[in-house]
C-alpha cells in the first residue's frame, strides 16, 4: 500500500503584486471570497482529503495568516455571551486543531521551488501534498481527495492535477507532456515544462496548483538552478524527479478559480457567490439586474 498523505505545504509568501494596492497591508490569501478568506477554501480542501498537518511557508508581512488560524479567545467569548451561535460556530470551524499547523519563513522570494524546499525539515521523509492558495477548486469530492484516490489506484508515486487550457494561454502555466491516453483516470507523464511558448508546449494540459510529491523532490530542489522568470521552479525539479519516479496527471472534475489576478478574483467571488447556500439566489438576481442596466 502507498504511504498516506498526512502533510500538506501551502506556499503563502507571495507579494500579491497583481492585486496591489489591495494587498499592500492584507496578504492576498486573506482577501475574502464571499464569506471567508480565499485560503480557508484551500485549508478545508486539504483537511477534507485526510491531511493532518499543514505547513504554511510564509514571508514578511504575512503574520496575520498565523493569527487568522489561531483561536480568537476574546472574540469567541463575546460571541458566546451575545448568543451569536451560528457565527461562533463558523469562527470555531475555521480554527485547525491545536498543533495541526506549522509556519516557516521563506526568507527571500526565490520562487515556488524554493518555497516548497523551505518546508523540508517539517515534512521529513514522507509523501506530501502541495496546494497553491491562489487557486480555489470547487469540487466534491475535493480536488486533493480525487488526487489521493488516484494515488492509491496507480500505486503511489507523484500526482499532479491538470486542466485543459486554450493553447494560446499555456505560457501562463506549467504544462505536462503526456506519455499516452488516460488509464484509470490518470495519465502517465514523460515530461513537464514551466511557462512554455505556445509553439513549444508539449500539450495544453496545465498544472493546476495541486501536487502529491515524494520526499526525494527536496534533494533535487536543494540544487535546482533558476528557471522561467529567473526563479527556482518546482516544475523543473519535478521534471528531474521524473527520471527516477512515476508521475501521473489527473484531470479532476470541479470548477477552478485562479484568484491571483483581478479578473480571476472577481470570477471566484461571483462564481462562489452564485453557488452559495445563503446568498446564491439573491446574488443571481443582483447579477442579472446589473447586466440588464
Ligand atoms: C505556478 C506554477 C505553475 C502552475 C501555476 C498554477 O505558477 O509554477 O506550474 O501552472 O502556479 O496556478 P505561478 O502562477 O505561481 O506563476
Amino acid at each position: 500500500m502507498s504511504k498516506p498523505i498526512r502533510k500538506a505545504v501551502l506556499p503563502v509568501a507571495g507579494l500579491g503584486t497583481r492585486v496591489l494596492p489591495a494587498t499592500k497591508s492584507i496578504p492576498k490569501e486573506l482577501l475574502p471570497v464571499v464569506d471567508q478568506p480565499a485560503i480557508q477554501y484551500v485549508v478545508d480542501e486539504a483537511f477534507e482529503a485526510g491531511v493532518e498537518h499543514i505547513v504554511f511557508v510564509t514571508g514578511r508581512n504575512k503574520s496575520s495568516i498565523e493569527d487568522y488560524f489561531d483561536q480568537a479567545f476574546e472574540l469567541e467569548t463575546t460571541l458566546e455571551k451575545k448568543g451569536k451561535t451560528a457565527v461562533l460556530e463558523a469562527v470555531r470551524r475555521a480554527t485547525p486543531r491545536a498543533g495541526a499547523t506549522s509556519f516557516v519563513r521563506q526568507q527571500a522570494p526565490l520562487g515556488l521551488g524554493h518555497a516548497v524546499w523551505c518546508a523540508r525539515d517539517i515534512i521529513g521523509h514522507e509523501p506530501f501534498a502541495v496546494l497553491l492558495p491562489d487557486v480555489i477548486v470547487d469540487a466534491k469530492p475535493s480536488c486533493l481527495a480525487q488526487m489521493t484516490e488516484a494515488y492509491e489506484r496507480v500505486g503511489g508515486g507523484n500526482i499532479i492535477a491538470v486542466n485543459e487550457v486554450p493553447h494560446e494561454e499555456v505560457d501562463k502555466y506549467g504544462v505536462i507532456d503526456p506519455r499516452g491516453a488516460a488509464e484509470d483516470g490518470a495519465i502517465r507523464m514523460q515530461g513537464m515544462v514551466e511557462k512554455p511558448k505556445p509553439a513549444d508546449a508539449p500539450s495544453n494540459l496545465s498544472i493546476t496548483g495541486r501536487y502529491i510529491l515524494q520526499p526525494e523532490i527536496f534533494r533535487l530542489l536543494a540544487d535546482q538552478g533558476a528557471g522561467a522568470g529567473g526563479e527556482i521552479q518546482l516544475t523543473d525539479a519535478m521534471a528531474r524527479l521524473m527520471q527516477d519516479q512515476p508521475f501521473h496527471a489527473v484531470q479532476f472534475t470541479g470548477d477552478t478559480y485562479d484568484c491571483g489576478s483581478k479578473i480571476g478574483y472577481f470570477t471566484a467571488f461571483l462564481g462562489l457567490a452564485l453557488k452559495n447556500g445563503e446568498i446564491g439566489k439573491e446574488a443571481r438576481a443582483v447579477a442579472k439586474s446589473l447586466l440588464e442596466d
